[in-house]
């Protein structure tokens, strides 16, 4: 089959503001991706086509963009889902530095603030094992281990949009991560952070990052319990 793919392009070095370029991909078929057709664009049309991506299963997040209007994993899209007649543009709210590759430094600053990492002050177990908990205890915060820092929720939600000091939904997924662990210590502290000013007080609910996530997780729901535990501090 013949696919169309208009691709977003800026090279801050020769441009002084973007434009689209369209390639014709003849002998496409329906299950390639649209990582294959931008593989195939660097390959055969223009080399100079710059786009992130590593793993090319779902697994890495790096290749997160807006396709046909909305945030995906270009590798996880398959053009017999989305027709022959693609757009692919970066992901919005954070400043292209190529083509489709985009400054993610704000994305990750704001996932730092959250302190994404296990804390605690009790001794290991005498044993020198691990910290044990219950299955129901691990199952409590098992949707948030899920993310894989692609962004797309971020930079699909209005607020980031308005402000790239807006925490996001990325953000809130970490926190959720541990704040919900029964073996993490610091809940209390990160329930003061994700309730400042630029936490969750400025989640409107849109449900667009809910929508965008790729690895399927309730964000908008994660972010309902944090605003649920900084009200009454219960973290059960
Ligand atoms: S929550 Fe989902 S959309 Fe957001 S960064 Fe993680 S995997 Fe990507
Ligand atoms: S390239 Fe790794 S998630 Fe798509």
């Amino acid at each position: 089959m013949k696919v169309t793919i208009k691709i977003f392009r800026y090279n801050p070095e020769q441009d002084k503001k973007f434009h689209y370029e369209t390639y014709v991909v003849e002998n496409a078929h329906e299950t390639d991706r649209v990582l294959d057709l931008l593989e195939h664009v660097k390959g055969y049309n223009d080399g100079t086509l710059s786009f992130r991506r590593s793993c090319a299963h779902g697994v890495c997040g790096s290749d997160a963009m807006r396709i046909n209007g909305h945030n995906m994993l270009a590798c996880k899209t398959l053009v017999r889902d989305i027709g022959d007649q693609i757009t692919v543009e970066p992901i919005m709210g954070l400043k292209v530095v190529k083509d489709l590759i985009v400054d993610m430094e704000p994305f990750f600053d704001n996932y730092k603030k959250v302190l994404p990492w296990f804390i605690s002050d009790a001794p290991t177990p005498a044993d020198g094992r691990e910290r044990l908990q219950s299955p129901e205890q691990r199952a409590r915060f098992d949707e948030s281990t899920k993310c894989i820092l692609c962004a797309a929720c971020t930079t699909s939600c209005p607020s980031f949009w308005a402000s790239d000091d807006y925490l996001g939904p990325a953000a809130f997924v970490a926190a959720h991560r541990f704040v919900f662990d029964s073996r993490d210590q610091a809940a209390s502290e990160r329930l003061e952070i994700v309730a400042e000013t630029n936490g969750l007080a400025r989640c409107h609910t849109a449900f667009n990052c809910t929508m965008a996530c790729p690895r399927e997780i309730q964000i908008t729901q994660a972010i309902g319990e944090l605003k649920m535990a900084t009200v009454t501090g219960r973290v059960e």
